[in-house]
């Protein structure tokens, strides 16, 4: 059976800064997707969030990019968004940047990602949720799980990992893109990936065709598609795991190492990811440190999955596994926390706070404008 995930997700105000959805735009958001799987539109939902980012992921047998999931997924942030203003919420409709859908989320705001492939006896799938950072925050864990054998080595000793994957990469200002073959290109795959500002992975796929895609990172840049700086884009990943591509130990052990990422308050600022469960995402130390959220379902048949009874739960209505509520990996929180602190006491200045053109707000032109008829010649 062949199956498209779909995670689209988008803040559209939140509680007391932008810390938490309000739960009642959550429910706003399911009965909108309730409704689709009773028209037969999607098979299943789950509703959730990061911080404050509302995340509707959606199982169908549309494909990507189509105009009636797209549109389920508008509709949704819109009774969302009018909940949003009902309550006077923070930043109420914040990433709907058109008033009117035009068939596809691309470019009106929200972030969108889309995997479609043919369904295993067993379909575990993990899914990534960030809040308060930007796609390319992805670069370096994604390189690590399907490029690097000291993360995974499955590549080194399962002979269907071996050959190792397919990265599909995006410039995301030159809206160009490019497939790299590793382990054969990893030194090329590099040295665009670890140019976090201007390259993020896109897709990863196996090189065993009967598996196909691997992952898929939701990568459309707000600060680009608006024209103007208005906020960075809080990304989400799908990853398949097991049989074939790595183990959902290996997706999650990079993310022990709390690497820095750009985003932050005002989006920017420098600071290390933090892996927690959902409950925990609310960003509350200089609005983060940014949060990641992994959670997991098996996919059966379009249905998703988690811990409750399938024949007896209401469609998506369920239990994933939240990976990081798990107290192994506080070890991690410890650590983000100390680099937090310590990142924060560089104050405004670099690398603390992001290059000048990075900068979501700025007063450089107007000081500089200001300042011009007093700055003497050396
Ligand atoms: P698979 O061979 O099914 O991917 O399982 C490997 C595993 O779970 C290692 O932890
Ligand atoms: P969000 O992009 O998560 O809304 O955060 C914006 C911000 O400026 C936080 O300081
Ligand atoms: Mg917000
Ligand atoms: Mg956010």
């Amino acid at each position: 059976m062949r199956i498209t995930i779909s995670d689209i997700k988008a803040d559209v105000g939140s509680i007391a800064g932008h810390c938490r959805p309000h739960p009642l735009q959550l429910e706003a958001a399911k009965k909108v997707l309730k409704e689709a799987v009773d028209k037969g539109t999607i098979i299943d939902f789950y509703v959730t969030r990061v911080g404050d980012d509302i995340h509707l992921i959606m199982t169908h047998d549309k494909g990507e990019d189509h105009p009636d999931i797209h549109g389920i997924a508008w509709n949704a942030f819109k009774e969302a968004t009018s909940v949003a203003k009902k309550l006077g919420l923070y930043a109420a409709g914040q990433d709907l940047l058109s008033d009117a859908f035009s068939g596809n989320i691309r470019g009106l705001g929200p972030g969108a990602a889309e995997m479609t492939f043919e369904e295993r006896p067993a379909e575990p799938v993990v899914i990534l949720m960030a809040d308060k950072t930007e796609p390319s925050a992805f670069n370096l864990p994604l390189a690590r799980i399907y490029a690097d054998p000291f993360t995974t080595t499955g590549l080194v000793i399962d002979p269907r990992l071996h050959d190792g994957f397919i990265f599909e990469v995006v410039d995301v200002i030159d809206h160009k893109r490019i497939k790299l073959s590793t382990p054969e290109e990893l030194h090329d795959l590099l040295t665009l990936i670890s140019d976090t500002t201007r390259y993020a992975i896109k897709r990863i796929f196996s090189k065993n065709e009967k598996i196909g895609i691997a992952a898929v990172v939701s990568t459309e840049k707000l600060n680009i598609t608006a024209g103007r700086y208005v906020g960075k884009d809080d990304p989400c990943a799908i990853l398949r795991a097991q049989s074939g591509l790595p183990a959902v130990g290996e997706i999650l052990q990079p993310f022990m190492f709390p690497h820095l990422v750009a985003g932050w308050m005002r989006g920017s600022h420098h600071g290390p990811l933090y892996p927690c469960c959902v409950d925990d995402s609310d960003p509350t130390f200089f609005d983060g440190p940014p949060r990641l959220v992994a959670i997991g379902f098996q996919i059966k048949e379009g249905r998703l999955v988690g811990e409750e009874n399938p024949d007896s739960s209401p469609v998506g209505e369920h239990k994933p596994i939240d990976y990081f509520k798990g107290s192994v990996f506080d070890h991690a929180r410890r650590i983000a926390a100390q680099i937090a602190e310590y990142m924060r006491r560089h104050g405004p200045f670099m690398p603390e706070i992001v290059p000048p053109e990075e900068l979501e707000y700025t007063t450089r032109p107007s000081v500089l404008k200001k300042l011009e008829e007093r700055m003497e010649k050396l």
